[in-house]
């Protein structure tokens, strides 16, 4: 992957990662808000259970007692619906008292506390014996419930237009009911009606909204340092990640010199062994040589000598002998040739240069080749050639090495075309055949010593030609194509210092 793309993956990933940190705080501040407002409900309805608890104990206290007498006055007069003897009493005093059952009593309490601003409540039932205490819909409802089984209900309901947490529970018929409470043939542990109280939801409120945005606050300072937390380790992964990049692209471009470097060397080495071959062979060639050309000179002096005497003697009569006598002469042309070759390759001496006119030369030396039938060389000199400094008698020996080779390569025929001319501050001297041609895999090897495809050469002869222009700081060059010929391009620098 490139680096840019790892980028661009790595701050997508850490934008979800964002996202989903954010959503996971939304949920879990929502989830914090219910919990609250559930709580502050919870905290409502203890409330209003209290309040019930004490008020079933003060009417239990009321009943007990069988009611309790209190002093007649404006606001407390004797209860119409209470139908007892003793209902009013005088003491002994003159004062006048009366009797307050505890529904009675219930319900003067909750008229204070509803004064007060506070908490509202209501004794109540489906069937009562006070018109006023008539169920409403809400403690209809409930008492439906506890038919069922409940033992309270509970919700938030809106009182006068204001939220209210309303609880209600039973009462129970009680033994101490029953001195008033004979009217409907109760039964002790029936259900006589129930307390409903109201909690005015407006504190609890407050309360939510105060802890609400507290843990607002709270989340909110989670959710930045959480924020800024995976942004730091987000820049710290891209810069560990460009770290890495470059290190493994310095790693990268470390390993590839190294291979460069073994590629080179490896060159280099292959290079010195075939050198440090090629003068093995160049100094066995000399030891060679050396020995040779005294050991053959002499006797092949010798054979040239007697077949001339041979010759002179027997005259050109016989057509079969001249044509061997031909032969020989050929034959010994040709080890001679070979003789001059280590000749020249044993001789360590420095070329004799001398300015030459190259044409001229070229000219000497195809006149006196000895080209055999079918074979025309043919000279195409360039005009006003500068005099050029070199050794003849060495450019000669190149030169027909050359074309010995090339009249070999055409053994029915063919054409040689030997050209010269100017190049780049450099005499080219040109040799072209239309022979078999060099096979691409020998192109290479046919400068090198001993190398030879010829089944009687021993390949000497282009090695010497390269160490001849060599001698003149010049080079030779060959192309070729299989069946179509070859040209060898000596090289030799117009001026030789
Ligand atoms: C001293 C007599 C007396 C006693 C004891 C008494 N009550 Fe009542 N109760 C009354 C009277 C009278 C009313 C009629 C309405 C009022 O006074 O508000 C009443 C009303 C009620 C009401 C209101 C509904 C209605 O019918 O108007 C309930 C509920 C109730 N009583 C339950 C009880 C229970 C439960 C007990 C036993 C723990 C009990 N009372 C004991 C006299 C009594």
């Amino acid at each position: 992957m490139q680096s840019s793309d790892k980028k661009s993956y790595i701050k997508r990933n850490f934008r979800f990662l964002a996202v989903g940190w954010t959503v996971l705080l939304v949920v879990a501040f929502s989830i914090t808000v219910y919990l609250v407002y559930l709580n502050s409900i919870e905290h409502a309805r203890i409330h209003a259970f209290g309040a019930f608890e004490k008020d079933v104990l003060f009417r239990r206290w009321n009943a007990l007692h069988g009611g309790v007498y209190v002093p007649i006055t404006e606001y407390t007069q004797p209860n119409k619906y209470l139908k007892l003897k003793d209902r009013d009493v005088t003491t002994t005093n003159g004062k006048k008292l009366t009797l307050i059952n505890p529904a009675y009593m219930t319900r003067q309490m909750y008229e204070l506390a509803r004064q007060e601003g506070g908490l509202l409540g209501n004794i109540t039932f489906l069937n009562p014996i006070r018109p006023e205490n008539k169920a409403d819909q809400w403690e209809t409802f409930a008492f439906e419930e506890f038919e069922k089984g409940k033992q309270e209900v509970a919700s938030v309901e809106e009182i006068g237009g204001q939220k209210h947490l309303r609880l209600m529970r039973p009462l129970y018929v009680e033994a101490v009911c029953l001195n008033c409470h004979q009217e409907q043939n109760n039964q002790i542990g029936e259900i006589r009606g129930g307390i409903s109280v109201a909690v005015p939801l407006d504190r609890h409120q407050k309360q939510i909204v105060l802890h609400v945005s507290g843990f607002f606050g709270i989340y909110g300072i989670v959710w930045i340092l959480g924020l800024v937390t995976l942004k730091k380790v987000k820049t710290d992964f891209i810069q560990n990640e460009q770290l890495k990049n470059k290190a493994e692209l310095e790693l990268e471009e470390l390993n590839r010199k190294l291979e460069e470097k073994v590629e080179d060397r490896t060159a280099e080495l292959k290079k010195t062994q075939k050198e440090l071959a090629n003068k093995e062979k160049f100094s066995m060639i000399g030891k060679l040589a050396a020995t040779i050309r005294h050991d053959l000179r002499n006797p092949l002096a010798v054979i040239n000598n007697s077949n001339y005497y041979l010759r002179m003697k027997i005259g050109d009569s016989d057509e079969t002998l001249k044509r061997h006598f031909n032969m020989i002469d050929q034959q010994i042309g040709y080890a001679d040739r070979i003789i001059g070759d280590l000749l020249d390759f044993s001789k360590t001496t420095s070329p004799k240069m001398q300015a030459a006119s190259v044409n001229q030369l070229l000219e000497e030396i195809i006149n006196s080749f000895q080209a055999k039938k079918g074979l025309t060389i043919n000279l195409e000199p360039m005009a006003d050639l500068p005099l050029v400094s070199l050794d003849e008698g060495l450019i000669r020996r190149a030169i027909e090495n050359i074309l010995t080779n090339a009249e070999q390569s055409m053994p029915t025929g063919g054409e040689i075309r030997v050209s010269s001319r100017i190049e780049q501050d450099q005499l080219c001297i040109s040799i072209s055949d239309t022979g078999e041609g060099i096979p691409k895999e020998n192109l290479e090897r046919i400068f090198e010593p001993l190398f030879t495809t010829k089944k009687n050469g021993i390949g000497l002869g282009l090695m010497i030609v390269k160490e001849i222009l060599a001698k003149h700081k010049g080079v030779v060059l060959v192309e070729s194509e299989v069946k179509k010929g070859s040209t060898f391009i000596m090289k030799l620098p117009l001026s030789v210092h």
